[in-house]
């Protein structure tokens, strides 16, 4: 088998890693958004915030049967490489999904990676596959649904009032697409407060956020026709910055969009921002995004907290996935 990483630019691989994957997600988790070809390219040149994956191509006998993915960064976690293998799915169980981990393993070791990370569903054969290559489970997510269509607005708006009793304190600022350059060290410092979030027992360290990270993640974004919709909860007396919540549109297909982060530093916790923040993202999309059909999101499932303010907005649990990982 030729296993071989290949560029974005490369149109005819791009087409055929998107329809092996499209149809490799669709055989596990049918609920799964499908990836076109110009999201594709997006991510693979751009990444989340500039660090892309490196895509790769397995062919055999003049055929693509397999695909994977490296994703390292040089902010944090110098140890670490994430993995990702996809074989066709009527090629499964002859060992193909195994040498395509060897070499994207052998790869990650090659770049001074030490530790390897393998994400799958939590449906069955998939967690085998890792088990059988040494990886261990760490760390358990849900992907979770909201369907805007479902949402009751008047539910929407007497949450928001009713967290604004105990947020008195607190100002919202709405901000579409980038943030002025004065306000990205401070935004970045609020931005580690995601470090926070619940991670299990994965072997990780907390993300480097910087000023330069930010601008990164929104130049990234803008590149790949993503819109970034981000509330911003400010304490009013210092205009300290106590939280936020992010929200990408993708202009190819409007109906859909991403939850990012939402995160309300520690010293302002308590004060049902989360569920201000949350609120007042749906009032603002609903004027804004009148389109707008679903927003998928992902919570550790140990996230009590973010999960209890998902549940009264009406989202909807998908599937649930799994983080596995192995030192080499
Ligand atoms: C997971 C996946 C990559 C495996 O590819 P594959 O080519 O079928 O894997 P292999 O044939 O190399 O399997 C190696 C071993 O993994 C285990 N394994 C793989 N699929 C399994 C299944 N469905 N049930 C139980 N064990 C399984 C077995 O131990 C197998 O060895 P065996 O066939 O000798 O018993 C493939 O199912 C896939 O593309 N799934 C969807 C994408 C995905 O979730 N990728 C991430 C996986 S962590």
């Amino acid at each position: 088998m030729d296993i071989r990483p290949f560029s974005p630019d490369e149109v005819d691989d791009l087409r055929a890693f998107v329809e092996l994957t499209n149809a490799s997600e669709a055989s596990v988790a049918p609920w799964a958004r499908t990836v076109t070809l110009r999201e594709a390219a997006g991510r693979y040149r751009h990444g989340w915030d500039g660090e892309p994956a490196t895509p790769y191509l397995a062919v055999l006998d003049g055929e693509v049967v397999a695909a994977g993915t490296v994703s390292t960064s040089e902010r944090d976690n110098l140890h670490l490489a994430w993995l990702g293998v996809d074989v066709r799915p009527d090629l499964r169980r002859r060992g193909l999904g195994s040498e395509v981990l060897a070499r994207l393993e052998a790869d990650a070791r090659a770049l001074g990676r030490t530790s390897l990370g393998l994400g799958c569903w939590d449906v069955p054969g998939l967690e085998d596959f890792a088990l059988a290559h040494g990886y261990e489970r760490r760390s358990t997510d849900v992907n979770r649904r909201q369907l805007l269509p479902e949402v009751d607005p008047t539910v929407v708006d007497a949450l928001h009032d009713d967290a604004l009793l105990d947020a008195a304190d607190y100002e919202l600022v709405r901000r579409r697409g980038r943030t002025p350059e004065a306000e990205l060290d401070a935004l970045a410092v609020m931005t580690a407060a995601i470090n926070d979030a619940p991670t299990g027992d994965l072997d990780i360290e907390d993300e480097v956020f910087d000023a330069d990270r930010v601008r990164a993640y929104e130049h990234a974004h803008e590149q790949r026709g993503i819109d970034l919709y981000r509330v911003v909860a400010r304490l009013r007396r210092t205009g300290e910055l106590a939280g936020q919540t992010v929200v990408g549109v993708d202009r190819e297909r409007p109906h859909l969009g991403d939850q990012h982060d939402t995160s309300v530093v520690a010293a302002h916790r308590g004060h049902r921002l989360g569920t201000l923040l949350k609120t007042d993202m749906l009032r603002w999309l609903r004027g804004a995004e009148p389109q707008l059909a679903e927003i998928d999101t992902w919570n550790a499932e140990s996230n009590g907290f973010m999960i209890g303010v998902n549940e009264q907005l009406g989202y909807r649990v998908m599937g649930r996935s799994m983080d596995l990982q192995k030192s080499v």
